[in-house]
């Protein structure tokens, strides 16, 4: 298959939707590349994968890690890497550590937290050849500062401001834009209001694309189910009952059989 370059997926903005789904190791990566446009690194696998309650402490070796293992398993999908919290609050700092995620993997692009405060980093980025994806609305980094997570764009205000912050992160360079947990029509209103294609979780349908948590929608993470997310698998159900397969065969040594002998 030919890789989908960032030209290609920013041309279906207005012809059609975009999927993104979340990626953390080559095997699933390989499983979900045929059918997804876009995979993201998300550092959300500080929770469902590292058993965390947040995503704050994810670090960057460990995102550069999960980056490379996606990367095998998916060598022509369009990667984009989570800048894990904290690894850019200088410019200096965003450019340094962003080398670092394309000097050691073949990520397309970064994904960075924030609007209009974070478009000066954002267009530093740019400028030294760095592919961005901003990300606005509700911000998972915030949480512990914001004292939880909640939906944005539900009055004028916050509504002005997300419009504000999307347009400054596509001034500032961003080759595409998530958008989390925010009223469905303030995102349309978003998706319409710029070039770059506006991909939406807990967003409502009228974004340029969709990205979810890979876990979430394959039902494996299952303390974890916000009212955006659909399951289109209940993974977690279904590995139980192959694992107590298993383990009756084995207590009942039916398992191994002939045919699984040398
Ligand atoms: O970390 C992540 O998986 C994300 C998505 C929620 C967009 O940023």
């Amino acid at each position: 298959m030919k890789k989908l370059r960032l030209g290609a997926i920013q041309a279906m903005k207005g012809v059609t939707p975009i999927t993104m789904i979340t990626a953390y190791d080559a095997l699933f990566a390989s499983l979900f590349a045929p059918h997804a446009d876009v995979l993201l690194v998300g550092d959300s696998l500080n929770m469902s994968f590292l058993g965390k309650s947040d995503t704050l402490s994810a670090t960057l070796d460990q995102m550069i890690y999960h980056t490379q293992a996606v990367c095998n398993g998916a060598p022509d999908s369009f990667i984009i890497c989570d800048m894990p919290f904290g690894t850019y609050n200088t410019k200096e700092d965003a450019l340094a550590h962003s080398i670092r995620v394309y000097q050691e993997t073949a990520a397309d692009a970064v994904k960075i937290e924030g609007g209009q405060m974070m478009a000066p980093t954002i267009s530093h980025l740019t400028h030294h050849g760095i592919a961005v994806v901003g990300h606005i609305g509700l911000l998972p980094q915030m949480v512990r500062a914001e004292g939880g997570y909640s939906v944005k764009g539900k009055d004028e205000a916050s509504k002005e401001t997300l419009l504000e912050d999307a347009k400054a992160v596509e001034a500032a360079g961003a080759c595409m834009i998530v958008i989390e947990g925010v009223k469905s029509d303030v995102a349309f209103a978003i998706a319409q209001a710029v070039k770059v294609p506006v991909i939406g979780i807990g967003a409502g349908v009228h974004t340029d694309g969709q990205v979810l948590v890979w876990s979430d929608m394959l039902g494996f993470f299952e303390s974890f189910k916000p009212k955006f997310v659909k399951r289109f698998l209940e993974g977690g159900s279904l590995v139980r009952e192959a694992v107590k397969a298993y383990n009756d065969e084995v207590k009942a040594r039916t398992f191994p059989q002939e045919i699984h002998c040398y």
